[in-house]
């Protein structure tokens, strides 16, 4: 049996949430591995829909365990209320259902100030960040001088190093940024009430996780954002500051790469993406008004509405390269219905000549036009569908089409949000490893 990698193979959005959720009952164990409350994933079972921000998308199943790798920057009060909405719903009743690495960093006050005042700053040049200090927490990571569960826990070095931290946040707030002070009592207080919460669900989980894979467990990986949000093969700077590839899956959780049989790709049919960036296939005219409003394209964190496009295949062949996708999930297939034509990306012109590959300089995405392949559209709803030989031809072919430019086999087609609107072709649980 195999453990299984899902990986957005786009800007994020893609439908990670349903397909984590359905695939949640194959499997033992729910990991996240990287990004934060910046994710916001959309779990919609016989109708109701939930949407999870933090807590692994497993949660909707009796019976598995849901984990927060070291990789995540976990916002306390964001997850407590998570938690809290889902135990009213049912779900998450027992305690030990749920675990936070000892190593996952915290987001505090402090990187939520910062990151939204920068953005004000950045005025056009804004990232459009999702605000919720993903940036921030992930740099002190790296500077060595982030704030651990582990730290939160002990709490002498906790009051260590908030002190440091604010010491040098609200000076950097003030003179830099043009914002007020922090007060180190009002955010120790309200940080020891969230240990007094939280503490119960934190352990050593790479520890975990390697007893339960030697004994036998199933683990789905569940990644976050997409692969052109990665900070180092996305469209830089325009990006997430995590590693969001299928190689973050190691380092999110202490579970090394041999553990990972197969990677999962998702992708939508189409194309979107929120906050700004170069985006080659972007529609700005009725088309692309037609995607967003029979995709409902609107982000689950912060509500803005998404750029929408056609089907980019440079973009997702990149992600199939860079995670080494071993099979592609493609969402949202129903949204096409009722196009005569469907263009797809096959390459990029810039610099007056055709590139097949994904460029590192931001100018050439910028400058990058699409090269338009047509295929034929099709009338009928698919939402009802539930075998690939029931699909309309045209919609086979164009599924068939996208295998061919990816060289990736396509295992499940959604074909709506529910966790019920899918047509498998293949389980990758099943998997020969
Ligand atoms: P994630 O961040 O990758 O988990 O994706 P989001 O939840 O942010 O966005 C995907 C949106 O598309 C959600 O509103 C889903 O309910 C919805 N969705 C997922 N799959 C399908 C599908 O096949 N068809 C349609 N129409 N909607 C879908
Ligand atoms: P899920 O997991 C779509 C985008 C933001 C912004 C950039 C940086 O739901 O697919 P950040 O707050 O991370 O510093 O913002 O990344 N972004 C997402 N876009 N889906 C997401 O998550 C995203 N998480 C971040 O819009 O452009
Ligand atoms: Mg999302």
């Amino acid at each position: 049996m195999a453990n299984v990698a899902i990986i957005g193979a786009q800007w994020g959005d893609e439908g990670k949430g349903k397909i984590v959720d359905l695939f949640t009952h194959d499997a033992d164990i729910i990991v996240r591995f990287q990004g934060g409350n910046n994710a916001g994933h959309t779990l919609v079972v016989d109708g109701k829909k939930t949407v999870l921000h933090l807590v692994p998308s497993g949660a909707l199943h009796p019976g598995k365990l849901c984990v927060i790798g070291n990789g995540v920057v976990v916002d306390p009060e964001v997850l407590l209320k998570e938690i809290a909405g889902l135990k009213q719903t049912g779900w998450l009743l027992d305690d030990a259902s749920l675990r936070i690495s000892e190593e996952a960093h915290l987001i505090m006050p402090y990187h939520k100030a910062i990151d939204q005042a920068r953005e004000r700053l950045r005025g056009e040049g804004m990232i459009g960040t999702t605000g919720r200090g993903i940036g921030p927490a992930y740099e002190d990571k790296v500077a060595r001088i982030g704030i651990r569960f582990i730290d939160l826990l002990e709490e002498e070095t906790f009051q260590e190093k908030l002190r440091r931290n604010i010491e040098e946040k609200n000076i950097y707030l003030k003179a830099i940024l043009k914002e007020k002070a922090l007060d180190f009592n009002k955010i120790h207080d309200r940080y020891s009430g969230y240990r007094e919460k939280l503490k119960t669900y934190v352990i050593d989980t790479g520890l975990l996780l390697d007893r339960e894979i030697r004994a036998g467990k199933r683990v789905l990986f569940e990644g976050a954002q997409g692969t052109l949000l990665d900070v180092d093969h996305g469209t830089y700077p325009f990006v997430t500051s995590s590693n969001t590839v299928a190689g973050g899956v190691s380092s999110g959780t202490g579970v090394g790469p041999r553990h990972i049989h197969q990677v999962i790709g998702i992708s939508k049919a189409y194309t979107t993406r929120v906050g700004s960036g170069p985006f080659p296939t972007e529609l700005h005219g009725s088309e692309g008004e037609i995607l967003k409003r029979e995709g409902i394209e609107f982000g689950a964190t912060t509500g803005r509405p998404r750029r929408c496009g056609w089907f980019d295949a440079v973009a997702v062949r990149h992600a199939v390269r860079i995670s080494g996708i071993t099979g592609l999930a493609l969402t949202k297939l129903d949204v096409l219905t009722g196009f005569k034509k469907i263009p797809m990306c096959v390459a990029y012109r810039y610099d007056g000549k055709v590139h097949e590959e994904f460029p590192a300089s931001i100018r050439a995405m910028q400058s990058a036009q699409p090269i338009l392949e047509e295929m034929d559209g099709w009338d009928t709803p698919l939402t009802a569908v539930r075998r690939f030989s029931d699909l309309p031809a045209n919609a086979q072919k164009y599924v068939r089409r996208i295998e061919k430019i990816l060289e990736t086999e396509v295992i499940l087609v959604s074909v709506g949000p529910d966790r019920e609107q899918t047509v498998m072709l293949k389980n990758p649980f099943e998997a020969r490893q």
